[in-house]
């Protein structure tokens, strides 16, 4: 252990800075190992009260808490008034590469509205370097609730250059109270190997390249037809709950999410000769986990242990019922994994998939596995993942890079009209390149393994201005061609939104 200089600064933002500079003996400096602690503050004792004193001003102070000890509570009484917030100076340079769980207790009284959704009460980390600011928090209700938990993970990018944990309140009135803030290491930087494997790679199946689509849940024998038709050789069937992210089963226990499954594969298992014949090599893509997801669209299963239960018996379910049947290709463990809001004695997403794995190889030694990364499945969140200690393993990532383009007007309806290739986000121009550049990290993390890279999911909204959305289908396809990558379109008879044939 090693003393560093941390610095806590309370901000009046856009007014005036008090700024407190004091040596404190909580961190680790270096190389940080998972489940250390970075810092903490229970802000009980005297260091605490010297630290957090009342020169911070009367809206920042220490006050005794309803639960027997001390509490950092923070105010801020008018709407005009300048954002209130404390921030915690966070070893960034040490830190590059590795996830943090950021936790802290919250109460509140009368938060008001926020005008923004980002505003409200602030658990939130910054970090600042060459590639942008990014701001992750989790979002807090408004109005008055008692003690409850923040919980979130978050990275910090391999090029930060600070990192700063911040409390407070943003653009609402109100009272808020912190207590016991720790911020550990949930991940560490994914090492990398020095000599990369060579030779040819597993891809679980003898074509020179899977295309195709991820289909609808219901589609009958003619859309398979024409499907095949568009010389189609794959499908990523979605095994869906009636919606995504939010399904019926946020809301289901086991028997019903069994039930569901069940009538699901009944449809699947309907349609598999018709596949068979027109070679439409299947993915199954488990898109529905059992509990589905939080408010936060975070996977349940990482919250209560019987869904995780109900999870690996769902594949031990799928994998006995599909071992000998060759039209299928593999097993997509989970579409989208998300897993911040892990509770402690469950496995996170790369633990868990390591069981699933072990379970669904014990019943059916041949077909593939499909791994995508949390949170979400995104380039970078591959990039960052750390690959199974497993053979027969093909990796997977969706790709919806630059999302304001994508997604235009998929949440809201009336934003201007993205274009592409051209200027988004910013002052960067989209283009092939850029999509290229963008994913490169996917590239040199294949590289590293001499693994197969398939493209689970991509798609841009079919309102794109002009030809906008061919254009970008078109260089992603080329890319996806250029680097020998297994890829799926979204969506093939599923929303009309993202459908190619309206
Ligand atoms: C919240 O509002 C109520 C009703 O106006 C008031 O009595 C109470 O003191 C307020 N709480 C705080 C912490 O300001
Ligand atoms: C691919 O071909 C090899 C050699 O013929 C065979 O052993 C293997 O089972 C085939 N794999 C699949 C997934 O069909």
């Amino acid at each position: 252990m090693k003393a560093l200089l941390l610095v806590y600064c309370v901000m009046k933002i856009h007014c005036f800075g008090l700024l407190l500079s004091f040596l404190a003996t909580c961190s680790v400096v270096g190389a940080f190992e998972k489940g250390d602690v970075v810092v903490q503050h229970d802000f009980e004792g005297i260091t605490a009260s010297e630290m957090w004193n009342t020169e911070l001003g009367p809206l920042v102070q220490l006050v005794a808490n309803d639960k027997g000890g001390q509490a950092l509570r923070i105010e801020r009484k008018l709407d005009t008034a300048p954002s209130t917030m404390v921030r915690i100076e966070l070893p960034a340079q040490s830190l590059r590469g590795s996830k943090i769980r950021i936790k802290a207790t919250v109460k509140a009284e009368n938060i008001s509205a926020p005008p923004s959704s980002w505003n409200g009460i602030k658990v939130m980390l910054n970090t600042q370097g060459p590639s942008g600011n990014n701001w992750p928090q989790q979002n807090l209700p408004q109005g008055t609730f008692y003690w409850r938990a923040a919980n979130y993970v978050a990275s910090i990018p391999n090029d930060a250059e600070r990192a700063l944990i911040i409390l407070g309140l943003e653009a609402v009135t109100g009272t808020v109270w912190f207590d016991d803030v720790i911020i550990t290491i949930e991940s560490k930087a994914r090492p990398r190997p020095p000599t990369p494997p060579t030779g040819p790679y597993y891809k679980g199946h003898n074509s020179s390249r899977l295309r195709g689509a991820m289909i609808g849940a219901n589609l009958k024998e003619k859309d398979f037809r024409d499907l095949a038709a568009w010389k189609a050789n794959h499908v990523r069937w979605q095994l869906i709950w009636n919606g995504f992210p939010h399904s019926p089963a946020d809301d289901a226990d086991v028997a019903a999410y069994d039930a569901w499954l069940e009538s699901a594969l009944i449809h699947l298992d309907s349609m598999l000769p018709l596949c068979r014949q027109l070679g439409l090599h299947i993915l199954l893509d488990l898109h529905t986990p059992p509990g589905g997801r939080n408010p936060e669209k975070q996977c349940r299963m990482f919250q209560e242990k019987r869904f995780q239960d109900a999870f690996l018996m769902a594949w031990e379910k799928m994998a006995r019922r599909y071992k000998d049947e060759s039209i299928i290709w593999g097993y997509d463990l989970v579409n989208e994994p998300v897993d911040d809001n892990l509770m402690d004695g469950l496995m996170d997403w790369r633990d868990l998939a390591i069981v699933a794995t072990q379970r669904i190889r014990a019943i059916d030694p041949d077909h593939a596995i499909i791994i995508e990364a949390a949170p979400w499945g995104g380039p970078n969140a591959l990039a960052d993942f750390e690959p199974l200690p497993i053979d027969k393993i093909v990796y997977s990532f969706h790709m919806y890079e630059p999302g304001e383009f994508t997604h235009q007007n998929v949440y809201d309806d009336d934003a201007s009209p993205i274009a592409y290739p051209g200027k988004i986000r910013g002052d960067v121009w989209w283009d092939k390149e850029q999509l290229r550049r963008v994913m490169q990290p996917v590239l040199e993390w294949q590289r590293d393994y001499n693994v197969h890279i398939y493209v689970g999911e991509f798609s841009a909204i079919r309102w794109a201005p002009g030809d906008s959305a061919h254009a970008y289908l078109r260089d992603l396809i080329d890319l996806f061609e250029e680097n020998e990558w297994d890829w799926a379109y979204h969506a093939f008879r599923e929303w009309p939104g993202w459908s190619v044939e309206h």
